[in-house]
């Protein structure tokens, strides 16, 4: 039998029409959230996700600004702007779009964001929390993730969850959310020797290594759950994931689409951040 497909964009759609409702009540106790994104550069992948937030946020009613900077703003510069908006009462999320050309040490002006205003969930402080199961910033694409996971009540607790990739946006952390739900989890890299015997013990298979359908049939095991995180693009332009989404689907009880599948989510668990740090700034 064939993997139920979880789709990202209907969760999502259900998740921001209760969110505008959210917005609304706000609105009506004179708080309007705010998201103010910083760009630096031209990379067309990061203008196009940031038009995405954008849009997605006057969907639901979040008002936002899109701060564009030229490719060579220089990291003195970047750090006053995120200090302006951290002073600024009316700015109540602030997003800096990654990555950041290399004269900017990027941790540098992660740490200097608010945790009060970080919605990406990027700030030291909130990533702490986060280890420590306290009500924080989730990173947006891992609280997606479980969010897509507990809407199907998909068993975590005791599920070996095997996850490919260790960055600090997904990796890291969607490992320590499964973790924190009590899965037993295991990270996988581009260190890893023999990849398949742990992707072949996976109940709950997160792929984030950014490479076009690395992860095929026979790398996963039957009736496993598998996330897709891959954003690639085809010879032909088209959006794909890591994933080998045909083959898999008819191993796996569960699979997440690219696209629509975690990219909506992602956007979404932003605006419900946003909408968070508005309702602790207030006014
Ligand atoms: N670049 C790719 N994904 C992200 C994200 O979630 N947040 C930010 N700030 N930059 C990104």
């Amino acid at each position: 039998m064939s993997a139920e497909v979880i789709s990202g964009t209907e969760l999502a759609k259900d998740i921001r029409t209760e969110l505008k409702k959210e917005v609304k009540v706000l609105n009506e106790q004179n708080i309007n959230p705010h998201l103010t994104v910083i760009i630096v550069g031209d990379d067309p992948a990061s203008h196009s996700y940031v038009k995405g937030k954008k849009k997605a946020s006057a969907e639901i009613g979040i008002s936002s600004e899109i701060i564009n900077l030229p490719e060579d703003t220089s990291e003195t510069y970047l750090l006053e702007k995120v200090n302006e908006l951290n002073n600024n009462i009316n700015v109540h999320g602030i997003l800096v779009q990654l990555p950041l050309p290399k004269q900017i040490n990027e941790q540098k002006i992660i740490e200097a964001i608010s945790p009060k205003k970080d919605v990406d969930g990027f700030h030291p402080v909130n990533v702490g929390n986060m280890i420590l199961g306290n009500d924080t910033f989730l990173s947006c694409t891992p609280y997606g993730i479980i969010t897509m996971l507990k809407s199907k009540d998909i068993e975590i607790t005791g599920k070996h969850a095997v996850v490919i990739g260790r960055s600090n946006i997904v990796g890291k952390p969607v490992g320590q959310l499964l973790l924190n739900e009590s899965a037993t989890v295991t990270y996988c890299h581009s260190k890893t020797k023999d990849l398949s015997k742990h992707t072949l013990d996976a109940d709950i298979l997160v792929v984030a290594i950014g490479k076009e359908h690395v992860i095929k049939a026979e790398h996963v095991k039957k009736d496993a759950v598998v996330i897709d995180v891959g954003v690639n693009r085809t010879k032909e332009g088209k959006l794909t994931g890591d994933v080998d989404f045909e083959s898999v689907k008819e191993v796996a009880s569960y699979i997440t689409p690219v696209p629509k599948g975690v990219g909506p989510m992602t956007i979404t668990m932003l605006l419900k951040n946003t909408i968070k740090a508005a309702k602790q700034i207030g006014k």
